[in-house]
């Protein structure tokens, strides 16, 4: 008796303290922390948790935008994070400093798994990362790499016309622009494709790969909240958390395949393997392992959403989509004659490009960095060390502080039209900049202008019905959760 009377008064008090603590802390965020000058929704200054529940809800990039129409460009949106939407914010925090590192670095809590990662790696690891990568990457490496990369186009041209029906049937797209980036990723990255084009579906690696990345989601939201986080991770979906091992696993077993094989492909595991011999940049095989499985992330999904956004888009807009249909096919004989080179002469398919990802940007999130301890001058206010700041893309673009009709999907505003001559056309860096910006964004231009005049030169595309409101159906989660987009395919007589 006398022992459960003590229990119960023990964890009574327990829950008070708690309460108490928390109580305190809120009061503390907003009274004393040293960002409580900032402007935004006071509840969001006190406490985390109306930011987690954002994060979680797959809406944050519009709530993110309201916010800064109500507050300005700078918000203070959890106790210590900022938004910012500015033009001047991604040279301001993500250029290279004076010794080539980044200016701010990535923020630790939200890349903590992902520290083996070119994407979370230290400054100095990241350095070493960079370059055992870059080769993979070169001007010429990608000459070298034109002929993989178009079997692939290929064989999905050549797929589409036989699930299409002639037209009668509407196709997935982003089912399909799936298949193909993940076949030509995998085939860069691990020596060979993941057979999704061959077989008409994913691959049960490529299929995991979603959840892995709705697994991270929720690890990262969970971290945040240091002294419940033992027990939050329950609260992750459990076939989630397993997903991340078998994923690992994998990766594992490809990079052994691929060392077994050897050969001298012009691919990225061929890169770090070449820089494993110079010893200042050394790479252990199980960083290459974690950079090669991560490349696969970045290099696949991101590219498919912007092809699946830009096919969306022009099958919305009629009057573009036949403006670009016009560019393609007076640009070529055949198609044989679409190439790397070729393709960068459309301007007009460079604009319609450029302007799906400022509608739709494949990495719509905030991608947190960290001021360090001493501090640092940012759009000219002087911002606490430790602060950490998020540049939310999705919400940037729509801003109309930066973009004239920002809703509106008009590739002319890239083409010199007046009328959006007060465009802050600088706040537009899809591939973010300095040292941590994309590796990757020459091979996702030349997959996207490929696999688009190609598309279009051979069918004629409409947007099937159900699938209206494709981007206001999607949500965030890191990256983009989109549903299915039907498209008819019509194809085109011509001759190849
Ligand atoms: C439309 C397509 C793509 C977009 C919009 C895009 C966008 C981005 C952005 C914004 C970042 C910076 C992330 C941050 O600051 O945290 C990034 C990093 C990265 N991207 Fe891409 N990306 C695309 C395609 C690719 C492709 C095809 C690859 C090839 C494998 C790739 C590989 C990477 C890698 C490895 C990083 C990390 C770079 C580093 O930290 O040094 N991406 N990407």
């Amino acid at each position: 008796m006398f022992l459960a009377l003590s229990l119960a008064t023990i964890f009574k008090t327990s829950i008070a303290i708690a309460i108490g603590y928390f109580l305190c802390q809120c009061g503390y965020n907003v009274l004393f922390h040293p960002l409580r000058h900032y402007p935004g929704p006071k509840l969001w200054a006190m406490t985390r948790i109306p930011y987690t529940c954002m994060f979680l809800s797959g809406k944050a990039h519009i709530r993110i935008l309201e916010f800064h129409k109500q507050y300005g460009p700078v918000v203070r949106i959890a106790p210590e994070f900022l938004s910012m939407s500015h033009e001047d914010a991604m040279k301001e925090t993500r250029d290279h400093r004076k010794d080539g590192k980044a200016l701010l670095m990535k923020e630790p809590i939200h890349h903590a798994d992902l520290q083996k990662t070119l994407f979370g790696a230290t400054r100095d690891d990241h350095t070493r990362y960079r370059r055992a990568v870059a080769h993979g990457f070169s001007a010429k490496s990608m000459q070298d790499q034109q002929p993989l990369i178009q079997t692939y186009i290929s064989m999905l041209m050549r797929r589409l016309r036989e699930q299409c029906d002639g037209g009668s049937t509407a196709l997935d797209m982003v089912k399909w622009f799936n298949y193909a980036t993940f076949d030509v990723i995998g085939d860069l990255s691990f020596g060979e494709s993941f057979g999704c084009l061959e077989n008409s579906d994913y691959h049960p690696w490529v299929a995991l790969i979603f959840d892995v990345v709705k697994d991270l989601t929720w690890r990262l939201s969970m971290k945040r909240y240091t002294l419940l986080a033992p027990l939050l991770k329950y609260l992750i979906p459990k076939q989630l958390s397993r997903r991340f091992e078998e994923h690992s696993e994998l990766s594992r077993a490809k990079l052994q395949k691929r060392l077994a094989t050897l050969t001298d492909r012009p691919d990225f595991i061929g890169s770090m393997i070449k820089a494993r011999s110079k010893s200042e940049n050394s790479i252990s095989l199980s960083e290459i392992e974690t950079v090669a499985a991560q490349l696969i992330i970045a290099g696949s999904e991101t590219t498919a959403t912007t092809l699946s956004a830009t096919t969306y888009y022009l099958t919305r807009h009629p009057h573009v989509l036949a403006t670009l249909c016009a560019e393609v096919r007076s640009s070529f004989s055949s198609e044989k004659e679409i190439n790397l080179f070729n393709v960068q002469n459309l301007r007009y398919m460079m604009a319609v490009i450029n302007e799906s990802m400022r509608m739709y940007p494949a990495t719509p999130g905030g991608q947190p960095r960290q001021v360090d301890e001493s501090g640092a001058m940012i759009l000219g206010q002087y911002v606490p060390g430790g602060t950490k700041i998020e540049i939310w893309q999705w919400a940037l673009y729509h801003n109309p502080r930066c973009f004239t009709r920002p809703d509106d999907f008009i590739p002319e505003r890239w083409l010199d039209d007046p009328h959006f001559a007060a465009d802050k056309k600088d706040a537009f860096q899809p591939f973010s900049v300095g040292p941590r910006s994309c590796i990757g964004r020459n091979l996702a231009y030349a997959e996207m202008h490929l696999i688009i005049a190609r598309l279009v030169w051979n069918f004629d595309i409409r947007l099937a019905q159900g699938s209206d409101d494709w981007d206001q159906r999607s949500n965030v989660l890191l990256l983009w959760e989109k549903p299915g987009l039907y498209i008819s395919l019509e194809p085109r007589e011509i001759s190849s």
